[in-house]
């Protein structure tokens, strides 16, 4: 802890009312295999590469064994690719008899024993992505099914659909979910659908019906593709900001950190701007083979204690120039009586082959309490000192990387010295 008196308590912020299942009351954190293994279902050609039962378990064991539980990562995702291409002769999914022999209950109760929760895929539509069975018709019957098999989340993909019909068919999933009585985490790709019609996606009516939502393509481990990622939501902040909070999260995609194609600077990027926009940190990766400077990054726990600040405010763009963009995101200890927050600062160097030099005083980035804030540079490890407006901040960014501070605001009650 940072402080031994946090005497301020959180008040009520913004007045969005997410959906009333009570969870992903901070954006969910855990692993999924697409990005890195898609639909790779040739077990005998790549053993441990492909979409089975025993890759999955593999997963949550490397997630228990090797610490990244104990920073929050306590969710496994399965991607497209699991089920037989037809339904029993009861409508029932089944997943693929070869690659998953003992059924996905058996896989959830598996998870569960080591304190990981279990994700699916399906698909809105009448196929999935992959070409396999999709929901349509089967809404209820799935949300069933799932529930059965103690799944703890579902992600509904929208390929093979009607774009008119998502309005209709992603709230049934939600009330299905909901009647099954189970704690079922929801994620929609119903914007992700619309993004050529940014018109008829409304984040308050999304909002009311699933957790998170993809509203983007989707991401590989390029640092052309994170960059896109990057522009389309901060071009979109001013629609973004208002819909994000707790239970209701945007979902720019998954964290592609560990994969070798990404260097560590911009890893650090992507979970730098993830974090300032509360995102879902959901990694894609090969936790048996990952090297230690992916690691350290992927378990910085300032970082993830920005993702996961339980105010849930998706932070925005506040500055750029063909230097650097700077990002804000207000987060916990609070005033609330005088309206003060504490402060993540992501300053990040969009230039691919050039450094470039930060000075800006604290001041300029709207860090106006008159007692000053604690600074804390996340990725050093570095207390920085106590910092006033007219102090200057200044770092070298490396091309494609960032900095990242948290201000810490000092109050009369806070007595302790923040320690790094
Ligand atoms: C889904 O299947 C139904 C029934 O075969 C068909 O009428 C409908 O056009 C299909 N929808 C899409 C988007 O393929
Ligand atoms: C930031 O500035 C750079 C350089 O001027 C520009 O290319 C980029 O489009 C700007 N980004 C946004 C989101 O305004």
């Amino acid at each position: 802890m940072l402080f031994s008196a946090a005497l301020l308590i959180v008040g009520c912020l913004g007045s969005t009312v997410g959906l009333e299942n009570g969870l992903a009351r901070t954006p969910p954190m855990g692993w999924m295999s697409w990005t890195i293994f898609w639909c790779q279902i040739d077990c005998i050609k790549y053993p441990g590469k492909c979409i089975n039962e025993r890759m999955y378990k593999d997963m949550a064991d490397r997630l228990v064994e090797d610490g990244y539980k104990d920073f929050g990562y306590n969710r496994v995702h399965i991607d497209d690719c699991w089920m037989e291409m037809k339904r029993d002769k009861t409508g029932t999914l089944i997943a693929d008899r070869d690659r998953f022999p003992s059924g996905i209950q058996a896989l959830s109760r598996y998870m569960h024993a080591k304190g990981i929760l279990l994700g699916i895929y399906e698909d809105y539509g009448n196929k999935t992505c992959g070409g396999y069975p999709g929901s349509q018709y089967y809404l209820e019957k799935d949300a069933n099914t799932f529930a059965e098999w103690e799944v703890d989340y579902l992600k509904l993909d929208g390929c093979y659909a009607e774009e008119d019909d998502m309005a209709i068919g992603y709230p049934a999933m939600s009330d299905f979910l909901k009647k099954t009585g189970r704690d079922i985490v929801y994620s929609c790709s119903w914007p992700a659908y619309l993004e050529d019609e940014p018109e008829k996606v409304d984040y308050n009516v999304i909002g009311k019906y699933c957790n998170l939502w993809r509203n983007y393509g989707d991401i590989s481990a390029k640092w052309s593709s994170i960059q896109k990622i990057i522009d389309y939501y901060t071009e979109n902040q001013d629609k973004l900001i208002p819909a994000a909070g707790p239970g209701r999260w945007h979902d720019p995609d998954m964290i592609v950190v560990g994969q070798n194609t990404v260097t560590p600077d911009q890893s650090r990027t992507q979970m730098s701007l993830w974090s300032i926009w509360s995102a879902p940190l959901i990694m894609s990766n090969d936790l048996r083979v990952i090297k230690p400077v992916y690691k350290k990054i992927l378990q910085n726990s300032l970082v993830i204690a920005v993702d996961q600040d339980p105010l849930g405010i998706m932070g925005r763009m506040i500055f750029n120039n063909s230097d650097f963009a700077v990002y804000l995101k207000p987060i916990t200890p609070v005033d609330t009586d005088k309206n003060l927050y504490s402060y993540a600062v992501v300053f990040f160097n969009r230039n691919t082959d050039r450094s470039s030099v930060v000075s800006i005083m604290y001041g300029q980035l709207g860090l106006n309490n008159p007692l000053g804030y604690f600074v804390q540079d996340l990725w050093e490890n570095q207390y920085l000192g106590l910092k006033r407006s007219i102090d200057v901040y200044v770092a070298t960014i490396p091309p494609t990387g960032v900095k990242m501070i948290k201000a810490t605001l000092a109050h009369k009650f806070f007595i302790d010295t923040p320690t790094a």
